[in-house]
């Protein structure tokens, strides 16, 4: 982890300051449904996490994804063309953006855009090692505010946005979200997408609740970094991971439930939980095909292509920009 940075790689910080975590944490304690934004869950340790999950025997989107990937490569890389900036949101550890780069003709750079600093600048580091000669320009920020992509002398950004990422926003904030890319990427601009299905709800439920309980150790560490950064004096034995499938919304919802009643001190506020209160930490919203491309198309975007794996479990899809 002490090992220095590859010189070469600039990072952009633009990450947000820790009061941000203070004041969205207060606010969301302070609701009647305690939530806590889902992007407090990856600093080191969670993005760490968030790689041991993908290996899970019961978690099937990343395994899936890739099978896709290696799949359709071909395909994709036509859509994508030559010479683009591929600019990768929620890039986490690039695993599957490896397949792309191992492929896409004379890349003009690569912008991964993370809020995990370490991790983001760790990957990014390894790719450099992977990829000499690639321009590699990682920004540090939140990607549900504006920020400015680095000039690559006038290349075609394309967009890539894999894991079903997409399926942590709730439809209007992803609405907002794709409306941005549609800015980015400008008219006949692609996005290869990255989409959870919806399917039979036992298999979406163990994907979120698994055996070895990484899972339940993931959703804890919003805590753990409540306690260590915010000052927080939660008991994380004192709340059990809850998660399972709203069919209404058609979303997974990841819960920390009170096991008993508590009181909670963050910073100079405090808290007061009863037994069975829960703490909503993430939605995973899984889609149907047609409603994916509803979604889309109020956004901006056409549905070009859609690539799925047999069972069709989940989707990679290539959207254009109107
Ligand atoms: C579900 S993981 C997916 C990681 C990787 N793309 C994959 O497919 O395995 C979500 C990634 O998005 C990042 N992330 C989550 N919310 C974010 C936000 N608001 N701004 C920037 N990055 C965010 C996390 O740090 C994490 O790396």
């Amino acid at each position: 982890m002490n090992t220095p940075l590859i010189e070469t790689i600039a990072l952009t910080d633009l990450h947000p300051a820790t009061d941000t975590f203070l004041v969205d944490v207060h606010e969301g304690l302070g609701q009647a449904q305690k939530a806590i934004p889902a992007k407090y869950f990856y600093d080191a340790r969670g993005s760490y996490l968030f790689d041991q999950i993908t290996k899970l025997e019961e978690y099937y989107p990343t395994r899936t994804e890739m099978g896709i990937m290696k799949a359709h490569i071909d395909a994709m890389i036509e859509r994508m063309g030559p010479q683009c900036l591929l600019v990768e949101y929620g890039s986490g550890s690039s695993l599957k953006t490896r397949i792309l780069l191992d492929h896409l003709q004379q890349p003009a750079g690569y912008v991964p855009i993370d809020i995990s600093k370490e991790h983001l600048l760790r990957s990014a580091e390894a790719l450099a090692l992977a990829y000499p000669g690639l321009p590699i320009r990682p920004i540090c920020a939140d990607y549900t505010t504006a920020f400015q992509l680095p000039d690559a002398n006038g290349a075609r950004p394309v967009v890539y946005f894999p894991g079903s990422t997409i399926g942590n926003f709730e439809p209007e904030e992803a609405r907002a979200f794709l409306q941005r890319i549609v800015q980015i990427v400008g008219a006949g601009g692609g996005m290869l997408i990255g989409v959870d299905l919806r399917k039979e709800v036992p298999i979406i439920e163990a994907a979120y609740n698994d055996a070895q309980g990484v899972t339940a150790a993931f959703n804890k560490n919003v805590l753990a970094r409540i306690n260590s950064e915010l000052g927080g004096t939660f008991d994380l034995n004192c709340f059990r991971h809850h998660a399972f499938f709203n069919a209404t919304h058609s979303r997974i919802e990841m819960h920390l439930e009170s096991l008993g009643d508590q009181c909670v001190r963050v910073a100079d506020r405090y808290f007061p939980f009863r037994y069975g209160e829960t703490i909503l930490t993430e939605y995973s919203y899984k889609y149907t095909l047609e409603a994916f491309a509803s979604l889309v198309a109020s956004a901006g975007f056409e549905v070009e292509k859609v690539w799925m794996d047999e069972d069709h479990l989940f989707s990679v899809q290539y959207l254009v920009a109107r």
